[in-house]
Parts: C-alpha cells; sequence; structure tokens
C-alpha cells in the first residue's frame, strides 16, 4: 500500500508543520515579519570586568569609599561613571574619583540612602573587602569641556565627580568650588579639596547662598549633588552640566498614554505620573530593565508604531529613529506600538 503511506506521510507533515506555524505566531505576532533575535532590543552592554574589593572604607560620615582593583582597567576621564553589579544583582552608577591614570584600580564612594532604592545600603552592608564585584564602563556623559572658566557646586557625595575635574584643571585655570553639606563630617573629601586651592574653594554647612555665586561670560558651570540644589542651580544658571543619579521626579507636563505591546498582544495605559517601563512590567515582569535612569540602555525597545518624545541623552540619533529608553521616554501622541 504504498499511497496510503505517501498520504499519511503527508497528512503528518502538515500537521507538525501547521502545529510549528501556530508556536511561531504565538511567539510573536507580527509573524511572518522576523522576530527580533532577541526579544527585547537592548543596547550592547560595554565589556563587564570582575573586579576585586581590595579596599571599604567609611571616608565620612554615612560615606564608604571602594577600591576594586583589576588589571590593564579600561581608562577614563574625569566625569566618567561606572556601573556596578551589587551582590543582589542590582546595577548602579557611580562617579569615578580616583586617578585616571591609575589602570590597576578604580575608586568610587556612596553616601547611604535612608530610604533609597536600596543600592547605597548594599554597598554600605553586603561589599565586603575580598570580595569580586562585576563591573560595566566606565563611560562619560559628563566631561570637562575646555572653557575660560569654571563654577563647580557640589552638595555632599555629589563632589565625586567633580573631584578628578579639579585635580586635572592647568595649575593656571581659573576656578572656583562651592561645596555644600549638611556638616562638615559628612562631606567626604572636604581636607583633599581644601588643599587643592583653599581661596578658590567655599565650604557652606547648610543651604548654599546661589545668589553670591559670580558666574563671568564664558565659564563652565558644573554641579552635581541633591535633585534640590541642582534644580535651583539649573533655575539659575540654566546652561549648567549636571550629572544626576537619581531619577528625576516631576511629571508636570505629562499625559496619559496607550502603549501596544505588539508581539505580546496586549495594549497597557501610561499614567501621567508614571512610566512606560513601571506599565509594561505589570504584564512582563521579565521585562529587561537596569538603572530606570537613562544609563544603561538595558531598556531600549524597538518602537514600531507612534511618535517618541525622547527624554534621554544616551542613545545616538539612528538609534532614536526607531527606538526609546522605555524607563524615561515617552509618547508625543496619545499611543506608541513597541516591539515586544
Ligand atoms: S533601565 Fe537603564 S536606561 Fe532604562
Amino acid at each position: 500500500m504504498p499511497k496510503l503511506r505517501t498520504v499519511v506521510l503527508l497528512a503528518g507533515t502538515a500537521l507538525l508543520a501547521r502545529r510549528a506555524l501556530r508556536r511561531r505566531i504565538q511567539v510573536s505576532p507580527l509573524w511572518p515579519m522576523p522576530a527580533l533575535e532577541e526579544p527585547t532590543s537592548g543596547r550592547p552592554r560595554s565589556r563587564a570586568l570582575r573586579l576585586l574589593v581590595t579596599a571599604h572604607e567609611t571616608v565620612a560620615d554615612g560615606v564608604v569609599r571602594l577600591r576594586l582593583e583589576g588589571r590593564d582597567l579600561p581608562r577614563w576621564e574625569p566625569g566618567a561613571h561606572l556601573d556596578l553589579v551589587l551582590p543582589s544583582g542590582i546595577v548602579r552608577q557611580y562617579s569615578l574619583c580616583g586617578d585616571p591614570e591609575d589602570t590597576s584600580s578604580y575608586t568610587v564612594a556612596t553616601r547611604l540612602v535612608e530610604n533609597g532604592r536600596g543600592g547605597s545600603r548594599e554597598v554600605h552592608e553586603q561589599v565586603t573587602e575580598g570580595m569580586e564585584l562585576e563591573v560595566r564602563g566606565p563611560r562619560n556623559r559628563f566631561p570637562l569641556i575646555e572653557a575660560q572658566s569654571y563654577v563647580f557646586v557640589a552638595g555632599g557625595i555629589g563632589i565625586t565627580p567633580l573631584l578628578p575635574m579639579l585635580r586635572a584643571l592647568p595649575r593656571d585655570a581659573e576656578w572656583r568650588l562651592l561645596y555644600a553639606g549638611r556638616e562638615r563630617a559628612s562631606m567626604p573629601f572636604l581636607e583633599e579639596v581644601e588643599k587643592l586651592g583653599r581661596d578658590r574653594v567655599t565650604v557652606v554647612e547648610g543651604r548654599p547662598d546661589l545668589d553670591a555665586l559670580e558666574v563671568s561670560e564664558g565659564a563652565a558651570v558644573y554641579a552635581c549633588g541633591p535633585e534640590g540644589l541642582m534644580a535651583a542651580v539649573e533655575a539659575q544658571f540654566p546652561a549648567v552640566r549636571l550629572e544626576r543619579f537619581a531619577p528625576r521626579t516631576s511629571s508636570e507636563g505629562n499625559t496619559e498614554f496607550e502603549v501596544e505591546l505588539r508581539r505580546s498582544g496586549r495594549t497597557l495605559t501610561v499614567p501621567a505620573d508614571s512610566t512606560v517601563l513601571a506599565a509594561v512590567r505589570r504584564e512582563l515582569p521579565a521585562a529587561a530593565y537596569s538603572c530606570e535612569q537613562e544609563f544603561c540602555g538595558t531598556c531600549q525597545q524597538r518602537v514600531l508604531e507612534g511618535e517618541i518624545d525622547h527624554r534621554d541623552e544616551l542613545l545616538t540619533d539612528g538609534e532614536r529613529a526607531d527606538s526609546m529608553l522605555i524607563c524615561v521616554s515617552r509618547a508625543r501622541g496619545d499611543r506608541l506600538v513597541l516591539d515586544m
């Protein structure tokens, strides 16, 4: 019965093909458009390194400095930061505050934030000398530019990215630093900062008077510290260069919009006071993300339809054409379609 065998064979093949097709469509409703090789289109990460913690020391009240050692470490410029993968797996960014010429170690410092998101507590309480930590970077989005003169404003731990800048300035550079903190004991690296130029450094315990800050024409203004201080500096000197390590909390001007996740066949609402990432994670808890602060690029997603309101400074123009960082960016209209 060769004919019957052929019919059975053909029927079996057709059944298998139909099943495979159904499975394929379940994976991507975009079929037959090819699925991305990876379900999320995250930015390629920089090479990860495993470094040894060789120092974990308190350098001011509530501030710990870490020294991470390795070999032939990538070089960095003042203003750069490092991604640290903490023992729980969360990733946090810390400004490098050591010597850029030292290719055998990186130094970072962090203040314990009592009601923070948990990163600083992990560094203070769980990271210990002898432990290995994964790091990525360094990356720099706060570079020291050439200018006629410089004005630096630091609030507490915000001194960390500014310290290597102060050290790197030419001897004859004109600069001033306003360094504010709760009290001297809680201000890291104060002694070193004062040694760099006592007549150029103003130390303030408590709220600084920004009106007293003289900024001459052509001066570059840099600020890093608590959000309130940076907002005040920005209000007074709109061209200020800022380094933020916490998400902006204001939802002013935001509106609600809809996001369709085409691959998953779901549609969500993003409220004015929340983010696309938060809405996506409610539906897809495994969606990739890390810093939630437009630093790491992990949450980058391909956008299939809709106009994007980019709120990051990380993506290139090419990437912005058809993708967005869902932790910060939003829709310009009332709808976006994401390839997830
Ligand atoms: S989660 Fe890091 S850039 Fe969005």
